[in-house]
């Protein structure tokens, strides 16, 4: 999943390749927890406050083709062809060498026609935004009121009144401003908020219109080609007919309003300031007193406080039942719920009162279980685990903390010049009620499954994490994941690639997104594959050059090698 990526590229990356940044957001007054540089369209009134990175160079998707060939090449793929490799109806050709071609449909490209090709590069919108559209030539400006189209240059408040509901349309001072004077009970900048506006629960199901953020921003429309294009489930495995259904679904459109498709705690947004996209909470109300409309799902509270009716996790490696799409979020957030065995370990100096701070990742096995790496344990420090968020800044109502009571780790393992043999380790999580429970099954927190056996080559999987490592404080706060593929041990093995550096404790896997430079996930975090809608943890972010260099995969405890070893400590105790 290149898009992923983008989020972690600020590390390592040099400025003039970089396609796009991330990081949290600085300015705390400003709300947004996510920051994310693109380039757009020129706007004419604000061309003195950019800066030459704050364009977007489309070639990092032009070099996902040769950059990530590295990758394609150590897999070994039986028929190159069979199952079709290609997304959004590429058609396949075998290539007599082993490998194979997608010829990509417009406006579909990459190895696998995976991505999009960045039809909005050199459109110019003015005071709008580009936003994808289905049929030729896949883009169109959207225009902000008073500007008109087709460039949206032009302004012209009142003609025609942009303004709903019997709003009346005031001009302003300067030829581009105007008011709409609303009537009774309807606000919002165009008076398209209603009475009855307002957000139930988590607000998933909300379908109004409110369009701004708290922050007073104004929405971007989730057909921009800054959301589109660089989320990338939305044209692979959902393909386009199954798309249009979901629109229904999760409420997302062309349009700007908004919506809470993925999780978060209400409605919000992606808005756009000096040239660069945030993501913020809108200004939507939250209705009062009687609930005119009941749920689809339980709502955050209730997931959260209703206890767990069993004595351990119900069923591991199963995400919450849910309908939302993943498709426009990949490359900027990383959704409440997607990755409930996600550990965030966090240590501090034992018996020192500092607060404890995030230091790896790990796995959630069941209730009071944890995998993680073992160079991830030091003696000296005292351990809890957070769960259930997907940001570490935030308190977040899914967070659960547990403190850790003891660790294992596994008893070979060793660590010679930087290479970590048997890297593994459990944690027992310390007991939180009488019945001897630790974390609590939620929407946002559950078990990943131990795999039944190895996976495939080639196979594509997942890693997630905060992007931080011991090494690097520098990473997000928020979670953040990425696809890579299962590489042949053999080939792993090679002499250029990395050598009997190699043994059977581990296992590599290298990252799909090329040119786009990403960090690796948190040491101790989940590698997880997924077979038959279950996701297995498959590996142990444990070293490597993580940082997506040619030949140099990431390299991960091979869990199916400590199945016994697994099993037999939780038994134990
Ligand atoms: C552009 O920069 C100038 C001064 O640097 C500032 O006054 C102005 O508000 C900026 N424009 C926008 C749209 O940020
Ligand atoms: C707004 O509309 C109300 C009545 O709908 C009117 O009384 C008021 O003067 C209008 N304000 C402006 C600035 O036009
Ligand atoms: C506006 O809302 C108030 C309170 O709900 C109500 O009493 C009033 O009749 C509404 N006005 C209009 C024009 O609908
Ligand atoms: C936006 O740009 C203005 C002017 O360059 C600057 O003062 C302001 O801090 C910027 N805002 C953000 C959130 O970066
Ligand atoms: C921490 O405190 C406990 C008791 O409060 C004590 O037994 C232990 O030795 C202390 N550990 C360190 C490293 O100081
Ligand atoms: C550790 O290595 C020794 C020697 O290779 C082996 O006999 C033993 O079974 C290993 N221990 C575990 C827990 O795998
Ligand atoms: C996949 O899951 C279904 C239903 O749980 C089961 O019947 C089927 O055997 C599973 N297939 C594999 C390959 O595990």
């Amino acid at each position: 999943m290149l898009p992923l990526l983008l989020l972690l590229l600020s590390l390592n990356q040099p400025a003039a390749t970089a396609a796009a940044t991330a990081a949290t957001a600085a300015a705390q007054s400003e709300g947004p927890l996510l920051k994310v540089k693109v380039g757009i369209d020129e706007d004419p009134t604000t061309a003195t406050n950019k800066t030459s990175d704050d364009y977007y160079d489309d070639s990092y998707n032009d070099q996902t083709n040769t950059d990530s060939q590295w990758l394609y090449e150590l897999i070994e793929e039986r028929d190159e062809c069979d199952p079709n490799p290609c997304y959004n109806n590429g058609v396949c050709e075998n290539d007599g060498d082993g490998d194979f071609k997608c010829i990509c449909p417009r406006p579909f490209k990459g190895k696998r026609c995976q991505s999009v090709i960045n039809v909005c590069r050199n459109v110019r919108c003015g005071r709008g935004v580009c936003v994808f559209i289905d049929t030729e030539p896949f883009y169109e400006c959207k225009c902000i009121a008073p500007f008109q189209p087709p460039n949206c240059r032009r302004p012209s408040p009142c003609n025609p009144s942009p303004c709903l509901n019997g709003g009346t349309c005031v001009k302003g001072r300067t030829r581009a401003s105007f008011h709409c004077n609303c009537t009774e009970n309807y606000s919002g900048k165009f008076c398209q908020v209603g009475p009855d506006d307002c957000y139930e629960g988590d607000g998933a199901s909300y379908r109004g219109f409110v369009s701004e953020t708290i922050s007073g921003h104004d929405c971007v429309p989730w057909n921009t080609h800054f959301v589109s294009n660089l989320g990338d489930d939305d044209y692979t495995e959902a393909g386009k007919e199954e798309e249009e259904e979901e629109e229904e679904d999760d409420g997302i459109g062309p349009h700007n309003y908004c919506r809470n498709p993925d999780g978060e705690s209400q409605p919000w947004c992606f808005f756009r300031h000096n040239n660069t996209f945030y993501w913020d909470e809108c200004n939507v109300r939250r209705c009062q007193g009687g609930t005119a409309l009941t749920p689809t799902e339980p709502s955050t509270e209730v997931a959260i406080t209703r206890p767990t009716p069993e004595n351990e996790f119900s069923v591991c490696g199963k995400l919450w039942p849910s309908r939302i799409t993943p498709r426009i979020f990949g490359g900027r957030k990383a959704k409440p719920g997607t990755h409930p065995w996600q550990v965030s370990l966090q240590t501090r100096i034992r018996n020192s009162t500092q607060p404890f701070t995030h230091d790896c990742g790990g796995t959630l096995l069941s209730s009071c279980w944890v995998l993680t790496a073992a160079h991830c344990i030091h003696e000296e420090n005292e351990m809890q685990v957070e769960l259930g968020g997907v940001d570490l800044e935030k308190s977040e109502p899914a967070d659960q903390k547990l403190a850790v009571q003891s660790y294992i780790l596994h008893e070979n393992y060793t660590e010679i010049d930087d290479v970590q043999y048997n890297d593994i380790a459990l944690l027992k999580l310390k007991p939180v009620t009488e019945d001897g429970l630790c974390a609590r099954e939620t929407r946002y927190v559950k078990s990943a499954c131990l795999p039944p056996g190895p996976f495939p080559d080639g196979m594509e999987c997942s890693i997630s994490g905060f992007g931080v490592t011991e090494k690097d404080e520098r990473g997000s706060k928020q979670l953040l994941d990425t696809k890579v593929l299962l590489i042949n041990q053999n080939r792993c093995m090679a002499p250029n690639v990395l050598g009997d550096l190699l043994d059977d404790s581990m296992v590599c896997a290298g990252r799909m997104q090329g040119g786009v430079d990403a960090c690796q996930g948190d040491s101790g975090g989940p590698l997880i594959c997924k077979q038959n809608e279950t996701h297995y943890i498959y590996g142990v972010v444990s070293w490597g050059d993580g940082c997506g260099k040619k030949n140099k995969p990431g390299v991960y405890a091979r869990v199916t090698k400590f199945l016994d070893w697994i099993n037999e400590k939780m038994r134990s105790k």
